[in-house]
């Protein structure tokens, strides 16, 4: 596999930056979310918050551990305060298209949170789980029988109702399709390309296997020439310019998948 690193300017880095906190989130999930994969047996249609994946009895013990633990600094209702809103419109734009499991590691992983990162993890495994649940009931999705568990966490979808929805604008998203030719305005272009997954998420179909689509990507930012990956099968990493990357991609890094692209 070759590998092109591209230099980004300044004015591209100071919006690096900005969005570098859910970045940094992202590449630490990556590792232990990919290593507790190997035990998930996918049948059928991958399941969603909408299929009842924790019990009211679960979310019940995780509303009591979370206003013993969580709600000093994220509010009783998860309105925020200290911390972030665990709910509504920010629930959405931090966790949309991405998995319980995620959700899970990050919070065993990091919270409760203090200064020194001395809290971090401390709670008993259970109680993360609890938790979770308490957050995912705060926020709409349906109870059913059976509690969740970090096992059956992963792969559940956080997706609207009506289906999956486009990544928000800023999120670091990875993309896979074919490298054509610099337009007449010196945009490289992405084209065939698959819908924008997050770059955190891991564990899916190898980038050779994945169904390619219809999507067409403008690569910006772009410093150095692609010229030799050209008809390429490549899998592209950056931030997405608005919701979906329907302005292009501010783009991080170019991977050739295959020498050809079909
Ligand atoms: C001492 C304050 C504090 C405590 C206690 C705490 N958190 Fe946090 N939490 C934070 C801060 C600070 C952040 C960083 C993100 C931000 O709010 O800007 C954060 C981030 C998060 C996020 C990511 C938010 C997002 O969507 O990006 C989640 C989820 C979360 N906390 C859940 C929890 C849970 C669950 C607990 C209890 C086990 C907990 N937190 C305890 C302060 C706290």
């Amino acid at each position: 596999m070759r590998r092109v690193r591209l230099i980004s300017g300044s004015c591209v880095r100071a919006i690096l930056l900005a969005a570098l906190a859910p970045g940094l989130v992202a590449s630490s999930l990556g590792a232990s979310v990919f290593a507790l994969r190997t035990t998930q047996a996918p049948t059928g249609a991958p399941p969603s918050v909408w299929d009842g994946v924790f019990t009211t009895d679960q979310a019940e013990r995780g509303r009591r551990l979370f206003l013993a633990n969580c709600a000093e600094c994220h509010g009783d209702n998860l309105e925020g305060g200290e911390g972030k809103a665990l709910t509504g419109d920010q629930f959405w734009a931090d966790w949309k298209e991405s998995t319980v499991g995620e959700l899970l590691t990050f919070v065993r992983t990091n919270m409760p949170f203090s200064e020194d990162g001395s809290k971090k993890g401390t709670l008993p495994p259970s109680t993360y789980v609890d938790i979770v649940t308490h957050i995912l009931k705060t926020n709409g999705f349906p109870e059913g029988v059976q509690e969740l568990t970090p096992a059956s966490s992963l792969g559940v979808r956080v997706i609207r109702r009506e289906g999956p929805g486009e990544l928000p604008a800023s999120t670091l998203a990875k993309v896979v399709g074919c490298l054509v030719p610099q337009g007449a305005g010196g945009t490289w272009r992405l084209v065939m390309g698959t819908r924008p997954t997050r770059a955190s998420s891991t564990g899916r179909t190898p980038d050779r296997d994945v169904a390619l689509g219809d999507r067409e990507y403008d690569l910006k930012f772009v410093l150095t020439s692609l010229t030799r990956l050209v008809g390429h099968r490549v899998a592209v990493t950056g931030l997405l310019i608005g919701e979906g990357g329907v302005n292009g991609l501010n783009v991080s890094s170019v991977d050739s998948v295959t020498d050809t692209c079909n």
